[in-house]
Parts: structure tokens; sequence; C-alpha cells
């Protein structure tokens, strides 16, 4: 089977665009009365996460384990002899893209592979199931993958206007590109899970790899945002037994879905708006004719890019009309510490509905947030390090040595706004 991917910034143009004028914008509050656009995806510079690139993995590069972070190699080591014994599937580089086709694999599908046949009940004992549906009748847990997008705002607007809580699976590479995005997020009351730090294929991954892409993710989150999350979503689904036992043993509930939108198969050419919208329709067909009687549905749906958001709030009512609730996928499982962190906690099932809880918190204070020198200069601090290639990412500064590689590809594509991984 083949899939391809695409993940876009248009943080580059803009900044190509705006010379190396980089502005500095520093509070989740200011950023999210942003309403144009082309501004909100402006490249800003935040000192808390762009002083702190140097310990973690490139960004949009598949991760792996910093040679100097001890704390990450301990808590590696800890965890490497629980991991079982299955190969990485696939070819590298091809799989990493998807293409598996020179895989050999047993139809009994030892692994409870879900790419190749949907599999979500682990055969390794030990391993709890994953979730793919919302337990309650009629009802629908509600996420979106792939954010923080830079252009959010309107979507964040919308789910506020319908008090609308969801479940945000953020990529590590968008957190440390959109910083405030992703603390919007919380400040909004979402639930925040892991969705990879650079969304490649993690089966196709060695175990160090796979580790770094849940590990560095969840460390972002807790520097940018300030809590650790307890559940991710594997890109594509892609996962076996081996990659649900890293992220087992990292504290992370395993969540997939059992229908999917397509909607982010629109910008790659791979699915009509009809088809996107025929989707969404036969959703709301099921949840009316008693499809979800007995339990409820968790369908695939993005934060990636207009499309993908319009296309929700194009839905919102007739969905909220056809289910009983919508509710976001924590609280459909009753998981009520949706955080490492003990003192934010998420409502029941029962909570939500009622409306009597609402999940809440704030964004950390930059000053407060460990071993940071209060903001100074950060604009020209980005435009003297990086220049262009800084621009790529919202909020880095130049940093990595791999930034001129990005700046020179997005050079040769011309236009930049795409970018292929
Ligand atoms: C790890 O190495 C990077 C660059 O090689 C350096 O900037 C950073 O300070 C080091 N981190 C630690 C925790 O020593
Ligand atoms: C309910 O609607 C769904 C989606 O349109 C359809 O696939 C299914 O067959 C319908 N079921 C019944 C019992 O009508
Ligand atoms: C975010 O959404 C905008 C608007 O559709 C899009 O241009 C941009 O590429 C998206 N960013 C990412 C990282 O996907
Ligand atoms: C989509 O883009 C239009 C035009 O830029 C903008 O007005 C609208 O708010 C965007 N919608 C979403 C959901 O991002
Ligand atoms: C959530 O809690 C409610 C109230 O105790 C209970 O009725 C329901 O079965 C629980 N749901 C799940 C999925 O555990
Ligand atoms: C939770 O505790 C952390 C660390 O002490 C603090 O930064 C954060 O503001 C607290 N959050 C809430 C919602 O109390
Ligand atoms: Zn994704």
């Amino acid at each position: 089977m083949r899939f391809a991917s695409f993940l876009t910034s248009t943080s580059l143009s803009a900044t190509l665009l705006a010379g190396s004028a980089i502005a500095q914008r520093t509070t989740e509050q200011q950023e999210a009365q942003i309403n144009d656009p082309t501004q909100e995806c402006t490249a800003y510079y935040y000192q808390p996460s762009a002083s702190q690139l140097y310990n973690f993995p490139t960004i949009w590069q598949p991760a792996s384990i910093l040679s100097n972070d001890t704390d990450a190699q301990a808590k590696y080591q800890s965890i490497q002899s629980a991991i079982p014994n299955i190969q990485p599937k696939g070819t590298q580089p091809a799989s990493l893209m998807g293409d598996f086709s020179g895989n050999q694999y047993s139809s009994s599908d030892p692994d409870c592979w879900w790419t190749y046949d949907k599999c979500i009940t682990p055969k390794i004992s030990g391993l709890p199931p994953d979730v793919a549906a919302a337990p309650e009748p009629e009802t629908l847990g509600f996420g979106f993958d792939d954010g923080p997008n830079c252009s959010h705002n309107a979507f964040y607007d919308y789910l506020q206007t319908k008090n609308q809580k969801a479940t945000m699976f953020y990529i590590g590479s968008n957190v440390m590109d959109w910083p405030l995005e992703a603390q919007r997020g919380l400040a909004d009351g979402h639930e925040i899970c892991v969705h990879t730090w650079s969304h490649r294929y993690m089966t196709s991954l060695t175990n160090e790899q796979a580790f770094a892409e849940l590990y560095y993710t969840m460390k972002a989150i807790k520097l940018v945002v300030g809590v650790t999350p307890t559940c991710w979503r594997p890109p594509f689904g892609d996962m076996d037994d081996r990659i649900r036992s890293i992220a087992h043993s990292l504290g992370l509930t395993t969540i997939v879905w059992k229908y999917d939108s397509n909607d982010w198969q629109v910008e790659a050419g791979q699915a009509t708006v009809q088809q996107v919208n025929q989707n969404y329709q036969n959703l709301i067909n099921g949840a009316k004719n008693g499809t979800f009687a007995t339990s409820g549905a968790i369908m695939l749906t993005h934060e990636l890019n207009n499309f993908t958001m319009t296309e929700m709030m194009t839905y919102y009512d007739q969905l909220k009309a056809a289910f009983k609730y919508i509710v976001p996928v924590l609280s459909s499982i009753n998981q009520t510490q949706p955080y490492v962190e003990t003192n934010y906690s998420a409502p029941t099932f029962d909570q939500y509905i009622s409306g009597t809880v609402t999940t809440s918190g704030s964004p950390p204070n930059p000053s407060t947030l460990p071993g940071l020198a209060p903001a100074t200069t950060g604009a020209s601090g980005a435009a003297s390090t990086g220049g262009a290639s800084s621009g790529k990412n919202g909020a880095m500064g130049g940093m990595s040595s791999n930034m001129g590689a990005w700046a020179v590809t997005a050079a040769l594509v011309g236009g930049v706004v795409r970018i292929m991984l």
C-alpha cells in the first residue's frame, strides 16, 4: 500500500516577502486576536522556545535522541527491555513516505499492524487496546490532527462560539514553529495530545527514532504549553505492537479512528471536495439512522489547512443535530487527567455533557520557564543568525545547520508555499 503526505508551511514565504523583519510576538492572547491569516502565518520570534531549539531534533526531520541528551537516553534505556522484538516495516527511506510495498507480512497480522487491517487489539499482552470510537451511544469523539496550524484563529474562534472542546493532536515541529498557537489550544480548554515530531510512518522507524518522535513532542509541548500529554495518535494510523509498546512506556494512550473524512487528501490531490463532503454526510446519515445507537464514533479530521478547518465549520451544526453529544476524546472515555501535571483535570463524559466542568489552563509565563533569559531583541536575533532560512519556522530564529537545506529546497520549488516531506 502506498500513501503520500504533504505538510506545508507558508511561514518561509511570508518571511521572504517581509525580508528579514521577523516580528516578535510574545503572548497567546495577542496572537489569538489576529484575524488575517497571512499575518497569522507570518514568522515571529518567541524566545522561550526559539532559544531551546538546540535541545531538540531538527524540526520536520525524523527525530533521534540527541547525543548529549542524557535524560532522554536514560529514559530510553529504562523502557528498552519492554519493547517487543518486531522489525521496522518497509525499506527506508521509501517507507517514511508510506511505501511498504517491499514488506513481507503475514496475513495473520502477528504485530497488530493498523495499516494492514485496522487492528486495534494488541497481540502482545500488557498493552491496552487502542481507542477507536467514543464508547457512549450517539456520541462523536471530536478531534483534529496536525496542528497547531498558524492560521487557526478563525477555527478556534468558531469552536469557542459553540462552546465546543476538542482533542488536538499536535505535531512537535508545528509546536516549535507556532508556539503561541499551541498555547491557545490549552487556553481554550482543548485537550492536547501528541502527533509525533515529524509526522512519519512510525512502523518504518527504529525503536530509538520512534521513541524520539514521541519523547521530543512531549518535551516540546511541555516547554511551550507547560503540560505533558498522556495521549497520542499515530500519523496515518500507522502503528503496530512495537510502536504501541513504546508509546505505552511513555504513558501515552493510543487514539485512532474508524471513520476517515479524507479531508487531508484534498490538498494532496488524492480526494475531491465532493468525496470529503460525502464522508461527512455519511457520518451524519449514520448518526441519524441508528448506526451509533449502542456506541459512538471517532472520525479523522484535521487542523491542517483552510479547507479542512472550513469543512468542519460547514458541517458542525449538522453533526450536532445528528449526534446526541460531541465530546473531546478523553472525556468520551472518562479519562480525567489529560496531562501528567496533576493540577489539570478534564471533565468526565457526564460532566462534559452537563457542562458542569470544563478543562482549562493558562499558558506558562515565559519568564518562569526554566533556564530562559527574558526576551530581549528577538527580531534582530533571528534575522542575524538565519536570514531567510530561519523563516521556515514561525518562531525559531535561525538555529540548526539543517535550516539552510530547508531554504534551498524551498527556493528550488520557487513559490515556496508547499514543501513536500
Ligand atoms: C547539546 O549539544 C548542543 C549542540 O551540539 C548544545 O548547544 C547544547 O547546549 C547541548 N545540550 C546540553 C544539555 O548539553
Ligand atoms: C445508515 O447510514 C449509513 C451511512 O449512510 C449507511 O452506510 C448504512 O447502511 C445505514 N444503515 C441503515 C440501517 O440504514
Ligand atoms: C496552515 O494553514 C494554512 C492555510 O490553509 C496553509 O497555507 C499552511 O500551509 C498550513 N500550515 C501547515 C504547517 O500545514
Ligand atoms: C479561510 O480563508 C479565508 C480567506 O483568507 C478566511 O477569511 C477564513 O477565515 C479562513 N477560514 C479558516 C477556517 O481558517
Ligand atoms: C463514564 O462514566 C459514566 C458515569 O460513571 C459511566 O456511566 C460510563 O459508562 C463511563 N464511560 C466509560 C467509557 O467508561
Ligand atoms: C499547574 O502547575 C504548573 C506548575 O506549577 C503551573 O505553571 C500551572 O499554571 C498550573 N496550572 C493550573 C491550571 O493551575
Ligand atoms: Zn497527521
